[in-house]
Order: structure tokens, then sequence, then C-alpha cells
């Protein structure tokens, strides 16, 4: 079960500081639990676990049955900001480093990401392997008027269609999005395709725990019955007021209480490096929830010890405004000892005996002990293992801890009104039809 440690801030923040910042989010929680905060039409998410129906898990299953029966082995999910980062933080977390290249015939479909970025070379390589392999796709948008997925779609859509013809392009495309609006719910009612819905009071930064992660994770071939076990335990625990024993509460709390003493950018650590996504996760949903009016957490990640060689001699020495966040695994999936050898040219029998993740571990809390002396405070969330269930734990705590945080801030956690400001000039920079304003005032500034 997860666990949060706060012991690494301890001679930043002491008791009588923490304990007025654990009052203040237990105010936020109460703001959250009761539905009374900015943004409480946006709050579907916190009961997700426990009210999936069993009809909605068989529903997707049956999709990666039903593809399964075609051998379709490549499955293209279309989707950016909180309609694919989970999905690609959890596939990534629990498979193979290698997988792609140790595939074998009857594995489940490798999953690949698009429509996150307009780059035109990334969309013809999505192509590239579309035509050698045999393919479906997963088009993700709650609005359904995302331009980046919108885009992807439309090119893939079309390789579809030429490919296997209109009748069995359809069959290959699965929907998320909302329940009545948008062009893509309109698009897929007229073409016939399987469609879920991503309920109006959940955003798509909280969104993982819905369709939006569940079909790409089990299409990957993950229980998502575990996952969905993990977070409704989360669910439960941190549905608790208590300041003592709510995970999410104490992670706000500190953080809070660490940002007002001057700590404004917060990195989040892992030592493993499967969780690379997590950290790409994360930065969305705390960045969007809480980077408003004029302040915030500034959200940052690293995998180490890798980024040790790169970003800690400014973790260690650097302006002293970070705070970190390590998400400890508990134990490895997999075990390698280092031996002994006759020679010792390399030194390092000292090591003979130990396994790779012990050093790993040592690894872990040197750089932790280095971090605290060189100024930096360490909050600890500790998970058993990388596995489904511990990972739905994780995203339902993170997700909780930012909606009390983000009220403790005194922000709306659920808007992001500043993502419109790019769309807005894009739009007028490629002759949208209604933007004719806009045009020519942005083109008289080039
Ligand atoms: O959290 C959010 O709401 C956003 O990051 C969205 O997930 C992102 O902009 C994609 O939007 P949509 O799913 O409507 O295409």
């Amino acid at each position: 079960m997860l666990k949060v440690n706060l012991g690494g801030c301890s001679s930043f923040i002491n008791d009588a500081q923490y304990k007025a910042y654990a009052e203040k989010a237990l105010v936020a929680f109460d703001t959250l639990e009761n539905g009374t905060g900015a943004g409480n039409d946006f709050i579907g998410w916190k009961h997700i676990a426990s009210e999936t129906p069993e009809s909605l898990i068989a529903s997707i299953e049956g999709v990666r049955d039903s593809w399964k029966a075609k051998n379709i082995d490549l499955v293209v999910v279309i989707g950016i900001g909180g309609s694919y980062l989970g999905a690609k933080c959890a596939i990534e977390a629990l498979s193979h480093t290698f997988a792609r290249e140790l595939r074998k015939e009857g594995d489940a479909p490798e999953i690949i990401f698009a429509g996150n970025n307009l780059s035109e070379d990334y969309i013809c390589e999505v192509m590239d392997l579309m035509k050698v392999r045999n393919a479906a796709c997963v088009v993700i948008s709650k609005s359904g008027t995302t331009t980046e997925p919108a885009v992807a779609f439309r090119i893939v859509k079309q390789y579809l269609e030429a490919t296997y013809g209109k009748a069995e392009a359809s069959e290959r495309i699965v929907a998320v999005t909302d329940k009545a609006r948008g062009a893509l719910k309109s698009l897929s009612t007229q073409e016939g395709y399987r469609t879920y819905v991503i309920e109006d009071n959940v955003g798509g930064r909280y969104s993982v725990l819905t369709p939006v992660g569940l079909l790409p994770i089990c299409l990957a071939g993950y229980d998502i019955r575990a996952m969905l076990k993990g977070a409704l335990e989360m669910e439960e625990v941190c549905a608790k007021r208590c300041a003592e024993c709510n995970p999410a509460i104490q992670y706000a709390a500190m953080r809070n209480a660490l940002y007002d003493g001057g700590k404004k950018i917060e990195i989040l650590v892992s030592f493993a490096p499967k969780l690379q996504y997590l950290g790409e996760w994360w930065k969305q949903l705390y960045g969007e929830s809480e980077g408003k009016d004029k302040k915030g957490i500034f959200p940052a990640s690293v995998i180490c010890t890798t980024d040790l060689h790169s970003m800690g001699q400014y973790i260690q020495d650097g302006e002293r405004t970070l705070m970190e966040t390590v998400v400890t695994v508990g134990e490895a999936n997999r075990s390698m000892k280092i031996e002994a050898d006759a020679q010792n040219l390399d030194g390092l029998n000292f090591l003979a005996g130990l396994s790779v993740e012990h050093c790993n571990r040592m690894a872990e809390l040197g750089t932790k002990l280095a971090h605290i002396d060189g100024g930096v405070p360490q909050l600890n969330v500790t998970i058993d293992k990388l596995d489904e269930y511990n990972l739905g734990g994780l995203f339902y705590f993170f997700e909780k801890a930012c909606g009390i945080s983000g009220y403790l801030l005194e922000v709306n956690p659920f808007n992001q009104p500043g993502v419109e400001a790019y769309k807005k000039n894009m739009f007028a920079l490629l002759h949208k039809p209604g933007y004719e304003e806009m045009t020519a005032a942005i083109e008289a500034r080039l």
C-alpha cells in the first residue's frame, strides 16, 4: 500500500509550521469532499473506481478480444494531454523496456501514440509503421475538437479506409469522447464507431481511470481490474478526514508549506526508468491544475540515477528554490546479482553478492541525504512494486492530492483557461473561419 514519508522535510518545515498547513489541507479536503469549491462540476473522478460498472470493464475487454481475433498487432492511440499521458505512463511502466525488439506472435498489440504533436515527420513515421503492420486505432478527445488529435485522426482514418475498406475500418476504430458534443462524437455516430464516453464531470488530466486510460491499457494486455482495485483501495484511504493517516492530505499540506517557504519548483524523481512517463503525467496534472492566477509550484521531473549525471549538479548546488518528491518502488520485479570476478580489474568486488537493485537503493538513499544537505527538501511516496494494482493506487493518490492542494493554494484545480491562448493564435494564423479579425491583428504583429 502506498505510503507518504515527510521525514526528508523536517529540517525545512518544523512541526508547528506543518500542523498549520495540515489544518489548511483539512479545510481544502472538506471543500473537495463536499463539492463546494470552484470547478465542483469536474469532480466526478473522485468515485470513478468505486462507480465503474462491470459492464464497462467487460465491454473494454470485448474490444481487446475482438481485435485479437483479427490479429491486430498495432494500435495507434490518438490523443493529447490528459487524453494520452495516463495510458502512456501505465503502458511504459508495465511493459518490458525492449518489448518491441522481443515481440513474438500472439503478443498483445504494440501501442503507439499519435496526435500529441503537429510534427509532420512524426505522423509520416506513424504511417510508415502502420503500412507494415495490421493496425487499428483508438481516438480520444473529450472536447472532440482539439486540433492535434483531429489532424492525426483524419490521416489515420483515411489510411484505414483506403487499406481495409470503409466497413472494416469502422471495426478498427474506437472513439472515446463526450456523450453528446463535439466533432468527434458526431463523426463517430455517423461512421458507426464503437464509442466510450468521458463523463462531463471528469476533466482530461483526471481521466486515466476512465476508458481514456483503461481502454489503451487493456489493449496493451494489462489487467485493468487490478488497476481499478488499487485505485478503489486508495479511494477509501484518501476519503478519510485525517491529517495523520490520509496520504493525499499529508502530501498536499507539505508541498504547500514548502512552496510558501520559497520552494517554487517541485521535481518528481524516480529511480525506476520505467516511470519516466509518470513524471510527464504528473507534470500535466499538477501544472495545469495549479499554475494559474500568477501562482503555483512549477512541476519538473527527473529519472535517476541517469539524470544525476545531467541535472544532479543543479539540484545539489543551483538556486535553492527546489523541492523533490521521490516515488520509490519497494521491490524490483526482476533480480540480477553482481558476481565476484577473480581478477577484479574493475575493482567492483566490493559489490559481489549484492543485487543491482540494492545499489539503486543505496544511490537513492545517498542522493536523498546529499540533496537534503544541499538544501532540497524531500517528500517520499513509496509503492510496493510496479504493477497494475499499485499504479492504480498511485494515480488515484496523486489526483486526490492535486484537488486538495489546488484548493489549499486557492485556485480552481479543474480548469485550464491558459491553454486557450496559443490555440487562438494558431487558429488565427491558420486562417480558421471565424478568426478573421484576429488573423489581421496577429499578422500585423509579425
Ligand atoms: O486536462 C485537460 O483537460 C487537457 O489537458 C486535455 O486533456 C487536453 O487538452 C486534450 O483535450 P481533449 O481531450 O478535449 O482533446
